[in-house]
């Protein structure tokens, strides 16, 4: 299986956007990961379609928006128009959208269907929308803020997921978003991921193109 690396812009220069999107492409990166928070679905505020734009017209590769907003549904559209290619929402309550609906509207804007969930909601929740979605989003942290210690136990989630896309033949793409490094790349390959966001583990490299070889080299001993 091959492993995608989207690095987390959220961890990068913001000072030097432009810059840091040239130098992850060059160095290898399959996706971006951009990380839009609201202040109310997580308590912490970071960026929205503006800077998805600016770096859309930096980079052809594919942007993977992952939304942890309250009212997903409503704000869909400017991050369609921002050039998204995938798009993740939450599907916990405080996300406040009815998750079906706004799976089929990011699907009909002709974008990737994502769906995320935290480390304290269980399988089950995401459960049912498994064959309406491209992506499952699984958190191996609390979302809001990188830099935080993977959860090891998420792999169980993972795992599920994976037995649940080989049963049905489905072509979905797992992620694990969180803590990601060269050894909890490898824990989650080894249980079924084959997407791994990382933020602080490649942009708080000095050298971005060994940083993702090394989160994919975990992978190609497999
Ligand atoms: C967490 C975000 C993650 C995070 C990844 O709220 O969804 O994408 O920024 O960052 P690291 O790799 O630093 O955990
Ligand atoms: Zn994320």
């Amino acid at each position: 299986m091959s492993v995608l690396v989207a690095p987390s812009i959220l961890a990068a220069d913001f000072s030097r956007l432009a810059q840091e999107v040239h130098a992850i492409e060059k160095a290898g990166a399959d996706w971006i990961h951009c990380d839009v928070m609201d202040g109310h679905f997580v308590d912490n505020i970071s960026f929205g379609p503006m800077i998805v734009d600016l770096v859309r017209k930096q980079t052809k590769l594919p942007l993977d928006v992952h939304l942890m907003i309250q009212h997903a549904d409503h704000y869909l559209p400017r991050f369609v128009k921002a050039g998204a290619d995938s798009i993740n929402v939450h599907v916990e309550p405080e996300a406040k959208h009815d998750v079906a609906k706004t799976l089929g509207a990011i699907r009909d804007a002709g974008c990737r269907a994502g769906l995320a969930f935290n480390p304290a909601t269980p399988f089950e929740k995401v459960e049912p929308f498994l064959d309406k979605i491209d992506i499952l989003l699984v958190m191996t942290v609390h979302p809001g803020f990188g830099g935080q210690p993977f959860r090891p136990e998420m792999m169980a989630k993972v795992k599920r997921a994976r037995e649940w896309q080989k049963s049905h033949d489905a072509p979905l793409d797992i992620t694990v978003d969180g803590g990601i490094n060269p050894e909890t790349a490898r824990l989650s390959v080894q249980n079924g991921a084959n997407v791994l966001v990382a933020g602080t583990s490649v942009f708080h490299a000095k050298d971005y193109a060994e940083a993702i070889r090394q989160l994919r080299g975990s992978s190609d001993s497999q």
